[in-house]
């Protein structure tokens, strides 16, 4: 038996090792702000187990329209921070993004300017409007170019909810689900909550991801890691869960 949880009384970690999303990059998008946030953000990171962190910034059309040349060197810069903290020096940072599907993103993508993670993952959201016409199309696309795309957070797309044929028919189309620890521990919400238990129920989340913005949100996490609920379901979840498969 794996000894998932600390003793009684010490706050619990995961079982994964790699958080594979995450706001943590410092300026360039609504996430940390300043080099001492990220610092802050990795350290709740370790606190719960995480020594491997693919930062996946947002890339959206108009709000934060990100490319290799605004990510690389806010990467550089925290790469370099992290080297010269003692306590986090055994941190490995790996440079994504979330790239939401838009007008942005079909410019950026015919440029060839999308930065995978290792492995050749890509971390997709959808718009929280509406599904996208031809999603089915580029995730195929991408599939065919040799990525293995991630759709992020199917739980908090809304139109989803009543479309559960709709999320089996894109899993079974071999699209990785990332669910958010926020989700599960309904920081978003009933109906997205409702989502998430369902997704795991049928054994649908393929990864988990601290979507951490702030510490705010590490502090939600950490209480839900504490609970009865997260302890009944991370067992199952563990047999499936593929955030460490993120590697070269
Ligand atoms: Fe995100």
């Amino acid at each position: 038996m794996f000894n998932i949880f600390k003793k009684k009384n010490q706050d619990a970690t995961l079982f994964y090792v790699t958080d594979v999303h995450c706001h943590i990059l410092p300026g360039v998008d609504h996430g940390a702000q300043t080099v001492e946030d990220s610092l802050a953000m990795l350290r709740a990171e370790k606190e719960m187990g995480i020594n491997r962190v693919v930062l996946t910034s947002h890339v959206t059309a108009e709000t934060f329209e990100n490319t290799p040349e605004t990510l690389k060197p806010a990467f550089e810069l925290l790469k370099q921070a992290v080297a010269e903290t003692e306590d986090l020096r055994d941190m490995q940072l790996y440079l994504s993004a979330e790239y939401r599907i838009d007008e942005f993103w079909d410019k950026q993508y015919a440029a060839g300017n999308q930065i995978a993670m290792p492995g050749n993952y890509i971390l997709m959201e959808n718009s929280f409007h509406q599904e996208l016409l031809g999603l089915d199309d580029l995730l195929f696309d991408l599939r065919m170019k040799g990525y293995h795309p991630i759709l992020a957070h199917p739980e908090r797309y809304g139109y989803y909810a009543q479309r559960h044929q709709r999320m089996e028919h894109l899993h079974g189309m071999g699209i990785k689900f990332q669910v958010n620890l926020l989700s599960l521990a309904g920081y978003f919400g009933q109906h997205c909550r409702e989502t998430a238990l369902w997704l795991a129920k049928k054994g649908m989340i393929d990864m988990l991801g601290s979507d951490m913005h702030g510490m705010e949100h590490v502090k939600v996490i950490k209480n839900y890691l504490n609970s009865k609920e997260w302890r009944k379901l991370a067992p199952t979840l563990q047999s499936h869960i593929l955030n460490d498969l993120v590697r070269d």
